[in-house]
């Protein structure tokens, strides 16, 4: 089936990457607000029985949804076959259970609406915690791209003795693969979270690792806390400064400055989200998935 790959505002860079990689048509569209705030949508190219492939990457997800939402309705309505919506970044995946009495579960939500106007979803390294697989929230195909073979590319090539760390029980699926890949050891830290911004880490055992550099790895970068309050704490304990690796780097209001701060050596994240400290190039991984 031809593809046509749109980038929604933001996103063209990668599109273009993907374009040239995969060969596909380039589609023409205006994606612009009124005056007044409302956006307009318009395509320039005919998507008629194509397979339309929609680039936007998700964070800061309320702004960028209604024109995703807008483009996926028009090609559908001017005859798309199928519509797949490239979100390297996948947000609303973290508030996956009610933590406190009439909080909405919006993981759940907004899978339901993605579902809604979307044909197929490939994301990379969503939050899956308390939820398995995406299938357990998303009613259309979905493939999980994960970077754990580009983070270990990059630790074995980079970085001498690491010593692999992930913050939290739910990090241990990532980090485990990487250190598998890299045969480093590696080690969970305890992390109690009790507000956007107040987080608390334990380290239990890292005397043992003294020597070796601790390499920091979360899948996600928002305030920092995590990754702050981890670079202290090792710092305490007498180790190096560590590396950070983030996959999505969110870096909310100042947070790149206070983890510089803090005593980060390095910040590394993947370019699901265009940012200064990216350094793994997603790229090759969504093009093999799209020529599948
Ligand atoms: C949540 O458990 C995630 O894996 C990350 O640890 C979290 O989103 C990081 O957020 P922040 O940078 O705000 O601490």
């Amino acid at each position: 089936m031809k593809q046509i790959v749109f980038a929604l505002p933001g996103n063209e860079w990668l599109a273009e990457r993907i374009i040239t990689q995969l060969s596909a048509v380039k589609g023409e569209t205006e994606i612009r607000h009124f005056p007044d705030g409302e956006s307009y949508v318009r395509v320039g190219t005919d998507v008629l029985g194509c397979q339309v492939i929609l680039i936007s990457t998700l964070d800061n997800p309320d702004s960028k949804l209604i024109p995703v939402y807008f483009l996926s309705s028009l090609v559908k309505e001017l005859g798309a076959a199928k519509v797949t919506l490239v979100a390297p970044y996948l947000p609303y995946m973290r508030q996956d259970k009610r933590f406190k009495q009439g909080e909405a579960i919006t993981s759940y939500y907004f899978s339901r609406y993605l579902s809604g106007f979307t044909d197929e979803l490939i994301t990379i390294d969503p939050h899956l915690h308390r939820k398995h697989a995406l299938s357990d929230l998303y009613t259309i195909p979905c493939q999980t791209l994960h970077t754990s073979g580009l983070i270990a590319d990059y630790i074995i090539e980079n970085i001498k003795d690491p010593l692999i760390i992930g913050p939290d029980s739910e990090s241990e699926q990532w980090i485990s693969e990487i250190a598998r890949r890299t045969k480093a050891p590696y080690i969970v830290l305890e992390k109690t979270r009790t507000g956007d911004k107040e987080v608390k880490i334990k380290a239990p055992r890292i005397e043992e690792y003294i020597n070796k550099t601790p390499v920091l790895v979360d899948d996600i970068i928002s305030t920092a806390r995590t990754m702050i309050e981890t670079v202290l704490l090792l710092k305490k304990a007498g180790m190096q400064s560590p590396v950070c690796i983030g996959i999505h780097g969110i870096f909310a209001e100042n947070a790149l400055n206070e983890l510089t701060a803090a005593g980060a050596k390095e910040i590394i994240t993947a370019n699901t989200i265009r940012h200064e400290s990216n350094k793994l190039d997603i790229t090759d991984l969504l093009v093999t998935a799209l020529r599948n």
